[in-house]
């Protein structure tokens, strides 16, 4: 994906170094070229002196952030910095109006089609003391304005498609400079499958599942960083981003074969409705609790709904579960009815009678709902 924006930039980039090697070449040129900074350099039309003089001041607009990416959890509040100053500072107040758009996590670095449009919404504009903020994020954000010149951006209530690359921009008069931040949830990836068997998910339904669980299709860089922890898993899943891949971190025969290095298989885009594939999830719940009913027998799936609902709860999802192993450090060496008719267990210190030696959530897949396990629920 990255070597077609490259391949898209590379005629725009011989265009502007041309351009430079003109400016260098005609005579006296020398001065209107700018440094290069990410501020931008314009001249300031001040007030003529009334004899059709008009004095130029050189005034650079610089806009910064110290974090080019920050990471949050659920449901908590982020701030994104940015701050703008200007150099020299100027002597009258400027009017400056900032806009911070967005550029979901799914479509970051994505190429351009007909069902992937890669567009910027809008989060918030503010002018003065007035702002607006757009779509999800109304009544979300605000700025934080701690000192003059800040821009910070505070987002309340984090949900799971907040993620992605946010542009400040500060405008003033008809110039204007930007920096982005990239915005992550800590979360976990989990890949799943339908109980009918391995790939019968086309997207849209691969989006569906998630969501069922509490979760959202992960986006190829919450994958990646799966696969830097550790996650291995030989089955093709949907990525929010119309692709299908899977993480293989030991390569073997049938999963790509052993000569190709660790790392990210794609099968690339896939037809979002005719093609079946299993799902890569991202889920990162941490409001609420997981735990294993005490209850003295075990249950089927029916009673088990029940359990969890007279003990003022209901049963986990699987986003849940895996969240709370995660983020929570849930540890239990049970295996337990989840909401979607699997049964599973969280183990984050391996032990002998406790799965395989390496941390994971353990899954007996979907039994039949008469078999009697103990229940995990959520509150
Ligand atoms: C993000 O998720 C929230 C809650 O699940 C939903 O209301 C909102 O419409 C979603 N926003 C986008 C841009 O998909
Ligand atoms: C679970 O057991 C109850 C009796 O306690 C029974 O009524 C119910 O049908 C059983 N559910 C399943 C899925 O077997």
């Amino acid at each position: 994906m990255r070597s077609t924006m490259i391949g898209l930039l590379r005629p725009l980039l011989v265009v502007c170094a041309s351009l430079l090697l003109l400016l260098l070449l005609l005579p006296g040129a020398h001065s209107r070229i700018p440094r290069y900074t990410n501020g931008f350099h314009y001249q300031d039309i001040g007030n003529g002196n009334g004899n059709g003089e008009i004095y130029f001041n050189g005034v650079r607009l610089l806009v910064e952030s110290p974090q080019p990416s920050v990471s949050a959890t659920r449901g908590s509040s982020v701030t994104l910095p940015c701050h703008y100053h200007y150099e020299p500072e100027p002597t009258a107040p400027r009017r400056t109006r900032v806009k911070w758009s967005w550029l979901p996590a799914n479509t970051v670095g994505a190429p351009a089609s007909a069902e992937n449009v890669v567009t910027e919404t809008e989060v918030m504009v503010a002018m003065g003391n007035r702002h607006l903020s757009y779509g999800s994020f109304r009544g979300r954000v605000r700025l934080r304005r701690s000192a003059p010149g800040d821009m910070s951006l505070v987002i309340n209530e984090l949900q799971l498609n907040d993620t992605g690359r946010y542009r400040c921009e500060v405008i003033d008069g008809v110039e204007d400079e930007s920096v982005t931040v990239d915005l992550e949830l800590r979360g976990v990836v989990f890949p799943y499958y339908s109980q009918t068997g391995r790939y019968h998910f086309n997207f849209y339904e691969a989006q569906q599942v998630c969501q069922d669980q509490d979760a959202t299709l992960a986006t190829f860089e919450q994958l990646f960083t799966a696969w830097e922890d550790g996650l291995d898993w030989c089955n093709a899943g949907w990525l929010a981003d119309g692709t299908v891949q899977y993480p293989i971190t030991v390569p073997r025969d049938g999963c790509g074969g052993v000569d190709l290095d660790p790392g990210l298989r794609s099968y690339g885009q896939r037809h979002r409705l005719l093609h079946r594939y299993d799902a890569f999830c991202f889920s990162a719940s941490v409001k609420g609790t997981v735990y294993f009913l005490k209850h003295l027998t075990k249950l089927n799936f029916t009673e088990a709904v029940q359990a969890c609902a007279r003990d003022g709860s209901q049963i986990a999802k699987v986003g849940q579960l895996f969240s709370a192993w995660r983020l929570m450090g849930l540890d239990r060496c049970d295996a337990g009815w989840l909401a979607d008719g699997s049964v599973r267990y969280p183990i984050t210190k391996a032990r002998a009678n406790c799965g395989p030696p390496e941390p994971g959530v353990r899954s007996f897949g979907f039994p039949p709902l008469f078999l009697k396990f103990g229940v995990y629920c959520y509150r």
